[in-house]
């Protein structure tokens, strides 16, 4: 079935004020493109609607990959096309490629990445009713003023009937393309437009969160809204020890500690990397090692323990989880560690594909560390529900 909804996302923009060296739609926000986040709240919202993305020349294939990547089953619905030098060039190029059972159209900003889809249903109900042009807005909330270029107050306007003006737009598809047809000079929005061609043009309430990012701040404010502080944070703790070993070759946090005894135990006796994975399975209520890797299990046998850290980081995949971070403690008389530290971080970092930073301490002389027994390492994990 031909959907009668087509939706022109406009991308093809530059992003001068956000000064990035990307062109503004694939700049990311918390690891997602703006083009991404934005086509995300279009193929969500309710109604099956042709999509045409107006894209910038160089960027023309990173476009239509994120956008079939999004529309996933509906993607024969999704065109790509090269905008213009202004946004009202791209929307002209974007209106050329609607297909022709459209009969309402909505304009939408990329940089507008966080729009939530119960705005696009409300702007294509409304034009469905009316029959005019619709505009989400926002009432004024600051005082208004008329400053003169001396920056001398020249008086305060009546912001009663003032708005602030978002997008989606949504137009009668014939009425929008006569007013692009006919137009003469450059508007700020499609709504300028269609009201200059004889449009009507009404509002219904837009939505704080369709604020469009423009400067490195609302990009910043983007970032702060979808990380959530303290909302799906799990944290975890794991505990090893092992005793020394003379015979056994040391690793200790996935390194060779060339003349250091090494540690008893199951596998290679990695007591670092065995409380890692102890803490990541406890932080996402996964078990622990013992329970999940059993000592039965010949496949682990004489492992090198980074295998434990590669199935524990796909288990915690898999129940929903990325790490933020993992802290360790090492409890130990030798190997010194201060020497590797970095070397270590780096080393187990990469492994977690998080940052993991590592202390050492030693006990004053007490206790099985104290005498030189064995070593003890305790370590923390920091979850977060996956994107
Ligand atoms: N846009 C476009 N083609 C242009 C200019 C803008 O498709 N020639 C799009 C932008 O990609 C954006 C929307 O229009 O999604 C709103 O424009 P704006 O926020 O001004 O984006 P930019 O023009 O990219 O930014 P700047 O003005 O800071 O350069
Ligand atoms: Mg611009």
């Amino acid at each position: 079935m031909t959907p009668s909804v087509g939706i022109v996302v406009v991308a093809a923009g530059s992003g001068t004020r956000l000064g990035e060296a990307e062109p503004k739609a694939f700049v990311t926000v918390a690891g997602v493109s703006i083009l991404e986040r934005a086509l995300r709240g279009v193929f969500d919202s309710a109604e099956p609607a042709q999509v045409v993305v107006v894209a910038p020349e160089s960027r023309l294939g990173a476009a239509r990959a994120i956008a079939e990547r999004v529309a996933g089953s509906a993607s024969s619905f999704v065109s790509v096309v090269v905008g213009g030098a202004t946004r009202q060039a791209s929307v002209a190029a974007g209106l050329a490629a609607l297909a022709p059972g459209i009969e309402t159209v909505l304009v939408h900003d990329a940089a507008r990445a966080l729009t939530p889809p119960a705005l696009l249903d409300r702007v294509v109900r409304a034009v469905r009713e009316t029959g005019d042009g619709v505009i989400p807005v926002l009432a004024v909330v600051d005082t208004i003023k008329r400053v003169a270029g001396d920056g001398v107050v020249r008086g305060t306007v009546d912001r009663s009937d003032l708005v602030h003006v978002q997008t989606p737009q949504g137009f009668p598809r014939a009425e929008l393309e006569a007013a692009y047809a006919a137009a003469t000079e450059e508007v700020t929005d499609d709504a300028a437009l269609f009201a200059a061609h004889g449009g009507r043009v009404t509002t219904v309430e837009g939505e704080a969160s369709a604020f469009k990012i423009t400067t490195p701040w609302d990009l910043r404010r983007a970032e702060g809204l979808l990380s959530a502080p303290n909302v799906g944070l799990r944290t975890g703790v794991g505990i090893d020890v092992h005793a020394y070993d003379d015979a056994s070759p040391m690793w200790l946090g996935g390194l060779y500690w060339q003349g250091e005894p090494g540690l008893a135990g199951h596998s290679d006796g990695d007591a670092v990397l065995h409380a890692i994975c102890d803490a990541l399975l406890s932080a996402a209520g996964l078990g622990d090692l013992g329970s999940r890797f059993g000592t039965a299990d010949a496949r682990f046998a004489d492992a090198a323990s980074e295998v434990f850290v590669r199935e524990t980081l796909a288990l915690v995949a898999g129940a929903g989880f990325a790490v933020v971070n993992v802290s360790v403690q090492v409890v130990a008389a030798r190997p010194k560690i201060a020497p590797r530290r970095s070397e270590l971080e780096s080393r187990l970092s990469l492994l977690v594909g998080a940052p993991v930073t590592l202390g050492a301490t030693t006990t004053d002389g007490l206790g099985f560390t104290g005498r030189g027994e064995g070593v003890a390492v305790v370590a923390t994990a920091l979850l977060t529900a996956s994107a």
